[in-house]
């Protein structure tokens, strides 16, 4: 791909099926996934115009356990689109933490129902998060994504937004294992 994404105006799902395959060129192209991620944040936001799109990668904690020795992890803010959010965000924590405690894409119509759900911004109304999942099935980071109106995102979301994360899984999978080989 180019500078330039070239999206058709039609449908949601018509949208997805332009993009993808450009955004498959491009992450394909290049190993570096914070660019890659800064990449896919921005294209989506440029085509979907959402109140916030980004990335949150699981990373080390910065305090330490109070108790037990085992180190924990946390989700911190990676590349995004939108208004300036939350840094950190715990497992098991609002929409993200949950997405990564139970390793599954959540999609919730109206965020003020989803019970600890974390309020960076008090125009978003619903949300969907989808996990980043290693060829083990850990998850590695989550794409989040804030809409200002209710019941945005719907099975055509999850199908695609899935398949965006699994490219973006197989590219970070490719990297490391090329970087292994030198
Ligand atoms: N609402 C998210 C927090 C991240 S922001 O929306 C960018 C949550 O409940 O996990």
């Amino acid at each position: 791909m180019a500078e330039n994404l070239i999206v058709f105006g039609g449908s949601k799902e018509e949208e997805y099926r332009c993009l993808l395959p450009q955004l498959k060129n491009l992450i394909e192209g290049e190993p570096d996934m914070t660019a890659n991620l800064a990449n896919v944040a921005a294209a989506l936001a440029e085509t979907f115009h959402h109140l916030w799109i980004g990335f949150y990668l699981v990373k080390p904690a910065v305090k330490a356990p109070r108790y037990g020795a085992v180190p924990t992890e946390e989700l911190v803010l990676g590349p995004f689109q939108g208004p300036i959010a939350c840094t950190r965000i715990g497992k098991g924590r609002g929409v993200c933490g949950t997405a990564w405690a139970e390793a599954r894409t959540q999609v919730v119509p109206d965020v003020d129902q989803f019970p600890g759900h974390i309020a960076c911004n008090s125009r978003s109304q619903s949300e969907i998060v989808v996990p980043l999942l290693t060829a083990e099935g850990d998850v590695w980071g989550v794409l989040d994504i804030d809409s200002e109106f209710f019941q945005t995102f719907d099975a055509v979301d999850v199908r695609y937004l899935e398949e965006l994360c699994e490219l973006l899984s197989q590219s970070l999978i490719k990297s490391c294992c090329c970087n292994e080989e030198e």
